[in-house]
């Protein structure tokens, strides 16, 4: 039983094999290869994109989809070990993982971060509770990684520009009133390091770098495939000569749990904004971004609307990925 956690436990030729079938599947959609399959979708945290590819994506394979939103539809679940439930939650992950074990053949969970405690969160409790107590596999749908994106982002690209090996990705902060989650952008670093591409980081300060395990992680990867990281802090030099652009705004880990400060600090760095005189600097670069994307805010109309803006695509390859993906583990 293999879990869908982290693509870090997962080969780069394994990978490609699930994009491979991917494309089969964009091909021919409808091939009943989850019949009599059930997968629980739980939803701690609101999604378009996810929950709809989701969900149409194991209806077109034939398979059954139950979508949960624990706390709102479903039983608020507790998740701390040995602890008195006098509060809030109503039953605990224990319980929970094992029932659904019972009737499902995999648990596909959303799991945000809360935004108070960093060291704590970063142990992502949520769907590591799941994966210890549940016999069936358990996916990432988004908690402090979204592998499934990244799946999606390669496939992207590799209709784009076929191989990715030695292509110079970027990797850019952009501004957002709020502090947003990490996980996009922990996942940007791991996959275009696994694909075997130049990466480089921009941030706008010290105080925006990526736990110290996504950008290690980036770096042995690098390693491995003999390509570059670095992390800059210089808009036009990292901008110039890249092939792949993609954005993402994420709260600084040194203000975890400060949303004020944290809103303060991001709006001195407005001008990280994706536009066409950056775009310009690049080697005729694709931009993609995961989506939601604050038009205007996080990249220009212009970039949005450009034909080099591939955010959309990416979004519709969601669909055929995570079909693939779920094909394979089950
Ligand atoms: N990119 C993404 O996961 O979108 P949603 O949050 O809408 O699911």
């Amino acid at each position: 039983m293999k879990n869908f956690i982290t693509t870090q436990n997962w080969s780069r030729s394994e990978l490609q094999d699930i994009i491979n079938f991917s494309i089969e599947l964009k091909k021919n959609p409808y091939q009943p290869l989850l019949k009599n399959k059930s997968v629980a979708l739980l939803f701690l945290n609101p999604s378009m994109r996810t929950k709809t590819s989701f969900e149409i994506g194991i209806s077109e394979l034939s398979g059954t989809a139950v979508l949960l939103q624990p706390g709102k539809d479903a039983w608020s679940i507790e998740f701390e070990e040995n602890i008195v439930m006098d509060g809030e939650t109503e039953e605990h992950v224990k319980e929970v993982a094992q029932v659904l074990s019972s009737y499902c053949d995999c648990i596909a969970i959303r799991a945000f971060p809360k935004f108070i405690n960093w060291n704590q969160e970063r142990g992502d409790s949520v769907i590591n509770s799941f994966a210890k107590y549940s016999t069936v596999p358990v996916v990432n749908m988004e908690t402090i990684e979204h592998p499934c994106q990244e799946l999606a982002h390669i496939l992207t690209m590799q209709e784009h520009y076929g191989d990715l090996q030695g292509k110079n990705y970027l990797l850019t902060w952009t501004y957002h009133p709020k502090p947003l989650n990490t996980a996009v952008a922990n996942s940007s670093l791991l996959i275009a390091s696994k694909f075997g591409m130049n990466v480089k980081l921009l941030c706008p300060s010290e105080e925006y770098h990526l736990d110290d395990r996504y950008i290690n992680a980036a770096k042995e990867n690098c390693s491995l495939e003999n390509t570059d990281f670095e992390i800059s802090y210089d808009i036009k030099s990292a901008y110039s000569n890249a092939d792949i652009v993609y954005a993402k705004s994420w709260g600084s880990l040194s203000y975890y749990g400060k949303p004020d400060e944290q809103a303060s600090l991001n709006s001195k760095y407005k001008h990280f904004i994706v536009d066409e005189s950056k775009m310009s600097l690049t080697n005729n670069a694709v931009f993609s971004h995961c989506l939601p994307l604050r038009r205007n805010v996080k990249a220009t109309d212009e970039v949005m609307d450009a034909d080099y803006c591939l955010a959309v695509n990416e979004a519709a390859n969601r669909k055929h990925v995570q079909k693939s993906m779920l094909t394979k583990i089950l």
